[in-house]
């Protein structure tokens, strides 16, 4: 049976780039051959009563969802499931397809157990993805479409590359996600201001019913982040997704100068961003947290703070699938140490 320890130092000798793509290669197989990923499922894939509930007219079987930029693509939706994540969120995708950043933008910080990227929103583009997903949705688990602007596309032609994207895929997706926080596309955080959240979110509630959430950085004053949310929110985003990678290279040993900045070292800063919108905006909003998540305790503590759901993308670089299985035995363990018999009771506990 598979064993990602056993795997984890051949990978690691690869350039984190080719590694990434040799997984993607074996993750893809699960959709031309899915009883190979049978023994797979039922190892990782973990449900329980406790775990479940229901969002936006979809169950979730368990909490813990895969961040966007691990399938920039959507062609390993089956794979994911594979690995026992409960919803998953595909791209940043783009409405033309782009290359994204020069190589080398992917690293290793072995040490501090983090990744730093500068992709850029390397992506096949809207024409190719949308057929993928036609054909795949409705799918057993539920997708989110994390989109975002082509590189080439002026700060004033952005909502349209937004709008475009809504409306083209938003009969695919169970949710949809406003990415203006990836510090890899020149000028993209800077929409992250209130004009043009209001624009984007009134145009998004006319195109579509699906729920449509923004993501956002960490890089920001805790001021500015809980007045960006609740504007945005009051503006139609039906819930919040918070956070994405950090630009504060002073938290590790040997930065690169570009990118962000994901894993252990943001975990921190990304509970403390999350925890200070939550604060706001619990009980009136969905809450996503993500951010250095690796252990069932940190998963808990977003969840208690009042996250609906949490997502990883770097623990599972460095653990395996296995992290996600045992965030998700641990969540039942803590659950019921708590006395909760549902999930649905522990969101939001230490709001009150
Ligand atoms: C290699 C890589 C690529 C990423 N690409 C995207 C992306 O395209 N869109 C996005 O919203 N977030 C992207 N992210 C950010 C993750 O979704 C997540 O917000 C961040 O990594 C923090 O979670 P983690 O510490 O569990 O990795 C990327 C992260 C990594 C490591």
């Amino acid at each position: 049976m598979f064993n990602y320890e056993t795997l984890k130092p051949w990978l690691f000798k690869l350039q984190p780039e080719n590694a990434h793509a040799l997984g993607a290669l074996v993750l893809r197989s699960a959709n031309y051959c899915p009883p190979l990923f049978n023994p797979m499922i039922g190892k990782y894939f973990i449900s329980h009563p406790s775990l479940t509930q229901e969002l936006f007219g979809r169950t979730f079987l368990n909490p813990v969802g895969m961040a966007a930029g691990f399938d920039k693509n959507g062609t390993m939706i089956e794979g994911t499931l594979a690995m026992g994540f409960g919803f998953t969120e595909i791209g940043t995708l783009t409405p033309k397809p782009q290359e994204g950043n020069p190589r080398p933008r992917l690293w290793r910080h072995i040490e501090e157990e983090s990744i730093q990227n500068a992709m850029g929103f390397n992506n096949d583009g809207l024409f190719r993805i949308s057929h993928r997903l036609k054909n795949i949705y409705p799918f057993s688990t539920p997708i989110g479409v994390n989109i975002g602007k082509n590189k080439t596309t002026s700060e004033e032609n952005a909502l349209k590359d937004y709008t475009t994207l809504i409306k083209a895929l938003h009969p695919y997706a169970d949710y949809m996600v406003i990415n203006i926080s990836s510090p890899n596309t020149p000028g993209l955080r800077d929409l992250q201001n209130e004009t043009f959240i209001s624009q984007l979110f009134a145009e998004a509630k006319a195109l579509t019913d699906k729920p449509v959430f923004l993501k956002i950085a960490p890089d920001m004053s805790e001021d500015q982040a809980v007045a960006l949310c609740v504007h945005a929110v009051a503006s139609g985003a039906d819930g919040i997704i918070a956070t994405n990678t950090t630009v504060d290279y002073s938290l590790v040993s040997e930065p690169e100068e570009i990118g962000g900045l994901s894993g252990e070292v943001l975990r921190e800063r990304s509970f403390y961003i999350f925890d200070a919108i939550a604060r706001a905006l619990y009980g009136k909003t969905t809450l996503i947290s993500v951010g250095g998540i690796s252990t069932p305790e940190e998963a808990y503590r977003r969840i208690r703070a009042g996250a609906s759901l949490v997502q990883l993308y770097t623990s599972l670089i460095f653990k395996g699938p296995e992290v996600v299985e045992e965030i998700n035995n641990g969540l039942i363990d803590l659950l019921s140490r708590d006395g909760y018999t549902s999930i649905t009771e522990a969101i939001g506990a230490d709001r009150v």
